[in-house]
């Protein structure tokens, strides 16, 4: 009885400790020298060149997020040289990677600090949390990989290693939950003397070993202390309390070519993808169901009469955080070919498209139009 007591005194005493901090840092590093994920920016100490990838990589996988990198820096060397872009060109480079918002912020910021802090990053984290489209998380990460500060990063990855090694059954979408995992990293990244390696050494454990699915417990280097493994509850940890319900919306865009051009127009309300450009277009309130329940609300800049032809094409889907975009194509053909455009709608050459940035499920369209006719965008 004694014994069975001091026993388990003694597991939980490993729970939350100096002692199980220093385990986790310590084995984390060490797996870590066995990585190579070939990633250029590890080991960077430019803030400029860090900044970028930390944006470019947010809510996207490393393999995609590389040549992003490598373009963006080929093309733009410092913060000086992406504050003289011009806005469509940097869109254009960012085309394909989605979440445009944090292209205009990237945009604000390097402007920024170029034209009102002669060009040099905020060394600390308070300062560099001030600049547009920086969090929390990528303030910790400029701070940490390019100053040294001792700041954790928290993203996905280190919600879910955190919470599964110390066994956090608090949802991780609550403060509660946030708060001990907050004071958990804190501890742990505070008793390495080299918080860069610690942070990139965290993301790179959750990246290839302990994933969302199928983690490798099995040759796991902190098996014999991981708290979710002990109770059988890697499957349920992390813990969300809330799933996001997102709103669906029904697009129908009008795909008009006439003389190898093709109709097209910016967005520019304050909405999702402004700025990138598209086809005409109409929003419907409820599913696509035929083409006469959207000629009721003609919102598309040619008159009825001039259409030879209206016939579906084909129905794209994209996901973003909060919406889920249905797009319904409509091939329209014309019966004049030398139709002027007015405005905001414009003809552009189909050779010249590429110079346009779209959103991914209008790209999604154009390839597959191209793959038909067999040319390539
Ligand atoms: N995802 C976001 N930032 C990263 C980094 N520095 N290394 C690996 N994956 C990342
Ligand atoms: Fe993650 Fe499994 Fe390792 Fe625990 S044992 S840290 S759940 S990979």
């Amino acid at each position: 009885m004694i014994r069975a007591l001091f026993m388990s005194r003694f597991t939980i005493a490993l729970d939350k400790t100096r002692n199980a901090y220093k385990f986790f840092s310590e084995s984390l590093l060490g797996w870590d020298e066995h990585i190579d994920r070939g990633m250029p920016w590890q080991g960077e100490k430019d803030p400029y060149k860090i900044w970028l990838s930390e944006i470019l990589l947010q809510q996207t996988r490393v393999q995609q997020g590389l040549s992003y990198y490598l373009n963006f820096v080929e093309a733009y060397p410092t913060v000086q040289d992406l504050a003289k872009a011009e806005d469509d060109e940097v869109f254009r480079l960012w085309q394909g990677l989605g979440y445009y918002s944090r292209c205009r912020n990237l945009l604000h910021t390097a402007r920024f600090i170029t034209n009102e802090l002669d060009g040099v990053f905020p060394h600390s984290y308070d300062e560099l949390l001030k600049l547009k489209g920086i969090g929390t998380y990528t303030a910790a990460a400029i701070s940490s990989f390019a100053f040294g500060d001792l700041r954790p990063v928290i993203d996905g990855n280190v919600l879910r290693v955190i919470s599964r090694f110390f066994g956090i059954e608090d949802p991780i979408d609550t403060k509660s939950g946030r708060n001990a995992i907050s004071k958990l990293t804190k501890s742990c990244i505070e008793i390495t003397d080299n918080s860069a390696a610690y942070n990139q050494a965290i993301m790179n454990f959750g990246a290839i070993q302990c994933t969302p699915k199928f983690p490798k417990c099995s040759n796991c280097p902190l098996v014999n202390y991981c708290k979710a493994y002990q109770l059988n509850l890697v499957s349920q940890i992390p813990i969300k309390s809330k799933k996001i319900k997102k709103r669906e919306r029904y697009f129908v865009y009008f795909n008009i070519e006439s003389n190898e051009h093709i109709l097209i127009k910016k967005r520019t309300d304050r909405d999702i993808w402004q700025n990138l450009y598209e086809l005409p277009m109409t929003e419907l309130s409820t599913p696509f169901r035929n083409l006469e329940s959207i000629s009721e609300n003609w919102a598309i800049p040619i008159r009825k009469e001039l259409i030879e032809s209206l016939n579906i094409s084909t129905t794209f889907k994209q996901n973003l955080t909060h919406q889920k975009i249905i797009a319904t194509y409509v091939d329209i053909s014309l019966i004049e070919s030398n139709e002027l455009a007015t405005k905001p709608y414009f003809w552009v050459s189909k050779s010249e498209l590429d110079q346009y940035a779209f959103p991914k499920i209008i790209l999604d369209f154009l390839k597959v139009r191209a793959r038909q006719l067999g040319i390539s965008y």
